[in-house]
């Protein structure tokens, strides 16, 4: 098989335009994912295979991305530890026990992380065969071990993160310890990925942007960068690493080992341009409030960012955040063929 875009992109060699994929490709706007969520729960859906399967395709056929993701949650590192959750219609994920002690944390196990998580390699084992006739490139995924735990602390979404960061003033073995276990855990996970056929991996950092740079340091980039080394990695698959307000700790970032840097909206692309070396893929930023955008005004906002990278091979498009999901797939549509005709 010829090396797909995305991958030749990630490996920051040259393509003939830009590869485009978007986070949350697979969700609610797609009215053929809601026909499938008619009946059942998220959770449900993500841990039955053949349904996981099916949904990771959707935008693939109606789209013809250049990578497909598997569809599952960051969280199901916390479910398999044993904390219970459970997502709540327009609210999110909610905790019935939120950390607070030691005691909680020391009460998290998993005695085998890829047979507890096994739902997801065979996901990945059906996707494989379906992808290769599509060519396309399959992504894996994991939390990173602070926005995982942000989470658990919170016990749902949080706009500050208020219990999280008063804990690492305030009780810091606490979060240590849930962030050392939450480290163990995402690579035995990402491992049984690698093994299961996925052809580059993603870790979603999305809250470490909130933090200052010591904690940053502490609690976003030494968990990550123990994470990528520590993958059993042999053919070098590529390694993408999110978060949002990305530029705030680009130079640790760029330190990570990550194969590319996916960069939320907020960052200007000229700037990342010069300050993220060339041997590092830059994905990203359409900000995804510009699908709600009259299609003219987005194909012109469109064209504008894939100029400006048109000089530097290592481009991947995508948003700088999940698709909202109230989006009009045509518009979605609109960026992927915009992005297909430069
Ligand atoms: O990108 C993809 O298409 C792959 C699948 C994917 C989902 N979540 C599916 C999902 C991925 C990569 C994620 C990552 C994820 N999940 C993150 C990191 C990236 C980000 O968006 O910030 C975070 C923080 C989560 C946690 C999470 N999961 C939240 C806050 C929510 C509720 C918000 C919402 O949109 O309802 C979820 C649920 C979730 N994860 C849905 C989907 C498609 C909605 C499920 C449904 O109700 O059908």
């Amino acid at each position: 098989m010829k090396v797909p875009k995305y991958i030749r992109a990630c490996e920051c060699k040259k393509t003939d335009r830009p590869p485009v994929w978007m986070m949350r490709q697979a969700g609610r706007y797609l009215p053929e994912y809601r026909k499938c969520r008619h009946s059942i729960s998220f959770k449900e859906m993500m841990k039955t295979p053949e349904l996981a399967c099916k949904v990771t395709l959707q935008p693939i056929d109606r789209f013809g991305m250049d990578a497909a993701i598997l569809f599952s949650d960051i969280l199901v590192t916390a479910d398999c530890l044993g904390a219970s959750f459970d997502f709540i219609e327009k609210q999110g994920p909610i905790f019935d026990d939120p950390i607070r002690t030691l005691a909680d944390v020391a009460k998290l196990t998993c005695e085998n992380v890829p047979e507890a998580l096994s739902y997801v390699t065979q996901t990945i084992s059906l996707l494989k065969p379906e992808l290769k006739e599509r060519q396309t490139p399959l992504i894996g995924f994991a939390g990173a071990p602070f926005t995982v735990a942000s989470y658990m602390i919170e016990g749902g979404p949080s706009q500050h993160l208020k219990k999280s960061k008063s804990m690492m003033t305030q009780a810091p073995e606490i979060i240590d310890a849930l962030i050392k276990k939450l480290t163990h855990v995402t690579i035995d996970y990402l491992n049984a990925q690698i093994n299961a056929g996925v052809d580059a991996l993603q870790l979603f950092d999305t809250w470490a942007g909130l933090l200052d740079p010591a904690f940053y340091e502490k609690y976003s980039y030494h968990p990550i960068t123990e994470i990528i080394s520590n993958l059993n990695n042999p053919t070098n698959i590529p390694v993408t690493v999110f978060s949002k307000q990305s530029a705030a700790h680009l130079s640790k970032l760029i330190q990570t080992g990550a194969t590319v840097i996916s960069l939320d909206w907020q960052c200007d692309l000229k700037e990342m341009k010069t300050r993220i070396p060339s041997s590092i893929a830059i994905q990203g930023n359409l900000d995804p409030h510009w699908l709600y955008a009259p299609e003219q005004t987005l194909i012109r906002h469109v064209e504008k960012q894939v100029a400006i990278m048109s000089d530097r091979p290592g481009y991947i498009f995508n948003l700088g955040h999940g698709i909202m999901p109230d989006v009009d797939p045509e518009k979605v549509k609109c960026v992927v063929d915009t992005i297909k005709n430069c």
